[in-house]
Parts: structure tokens; C-alpha cells; sequence
């Protein structure tokens, strides 16, 4: 099997998951999207509204403008990976509860297994907080990173935050430019 189907066949699990109570609100369950040779995975909070509708990770605002600081930095969303913690969209955008995160992360870490990315880019402080530590504080440490295992992790802001700050704009570009050179 390729690794394309290897997720797919996981994909088609996740949509019935039942494993907490977001199942009872979904529209659809939102798996991930990308390519499953990826050196590159991004890995965002949960689902919103968009999301939720579709199917598919970061197609609304917050996807179009990371859309647009991997087109400013040369990297094609065809060659990512693009995930969240969550699968399923928390009502009215809450944060994720831990327990439903507990819930979820199989399903994450069946994902890395299959794609096996050289890169992981937490995209906010809920991902960066559950994949690189519990007390991570997204404003002192975006931009680090950390070897884990066999991939290298850091984490960005989220594109949602950068929306409500353009202040954060610039650092978002510098992160994001690191993250082009890291994968050349
Ligand atoms: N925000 C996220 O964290 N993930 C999405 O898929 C969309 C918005």
C-alpha cells in the first residue's frame, strides 16, 4: 500500500470516530490534507466553521493567509502535509479540552507514522503546548527548535492571531523563511 492509501483508509475511520463528544456536532470530521510524501507537516488546533463544512484543514481565513506565507517563501501547499490536533470543530471555536485532545492524538500520531516528515511546524500555542511541551509559551519560543526523535519541531503563530495582530506579521515571515531553509 502507498502511503496515500495507507491514509486514506485511515481517513475513512476517522469519519465515523465517535471516540468524544464532538462527533454529536460535527458536519464532517476534518482528517487532514497534502501530500503524504511530505517533508513538511503543519499541524494546527482544530477545525472552524469553514472546516467543518468542507472537510478540509485551513480553507478559510486563517487557511488563506497561511496560503500566502507559503507562497511568500516559495514553498507549493502541494508539497505540505496540513493536519490539526482536533479533528473535529469544538462548538463556536472553544479551545480543544484536554480530554477530547486525549481522545484525538491517535489519530496524529498514525499520521506522522505514515508520512514520516522531516518537519513539524506547530501552527499556535494549543499545538506547540500538546507536541512540544506543556507550559510552551508561543510569544518567547515561536521560531526555536527542537529535535525530537527523527524530525525536527518548532512552532509559528497562528494564523488566526495574526489576523487579530498584525503586530506579529514580522515575525511570522522571519519563522517562516527559517522553516523554507530548514527544508533546503
Ligand atoms: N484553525 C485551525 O487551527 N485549524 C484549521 O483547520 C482552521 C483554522
Amino acid at each position: 500500500m502507498t502511503k496515500a492509501e495507507e491514509l486514506n483508509e485511515i481517513k475513512n475511520r476517522c469519519a465515523g470516530c465517535k471516540k468524544c463528544g464532538l462527533c454529536e456536532t460535527r458536519t464532517n470530521s476534518v482528517f487532514g490534507t497534502g501530500n503524504a510524501e511530505a517533508e513538511l507537516m503543519f499541524v494546527g488546533e482544530a477545525p472552524g466553521e469553514q472546516e467543518d463544512l468542507t472537510g478540509v484543514p485551513f480553507v478559510g481565513r486563517a487557511g488563506q493567509l497561511l496560503d500566502r506565507y507559503l507562497y511568500a517563501v516559495d514553498i507549493d501547499r502541494s508539497r505540505v502535509y496540513i493536519a490539526n490536533i482536533l479533528k473535529c470543530r469544538p462548538p463556536k471555536n472553544r479551545d480543544p479540552l484536554p480530554a477530547e485532545e486525549d481522545a484525538c492524538m491517535d489519530w496524529l500520531r498514525a499520521q506522522v507514522k505514515i508520512i514520516r516528515p522531516k518537519i513539524i511546524v506547530c501552527l499556535g500555542r494549543i499545538a506547540a503546548m500538546r507536541l512540544i511541551s506543556p507550559d510552551y509559551r508561543i510569544t518567547k519560543e515561536h521560531g526555536q527548535w527542537v529535535e525530537r526523535g527523527d524530525f525536527l519541531i518548532t512552532a509559528v503563530y497562528h494564523p488566526a492571531a495574526i489576523l487579530r495582530d498584525p503586530g506579529k506579521r514580522e515575525a511570522m515571515m522571519e519563522d517562516m523563511k527559517a522553516i523554507a531553509d530548514r527544508l533546503k
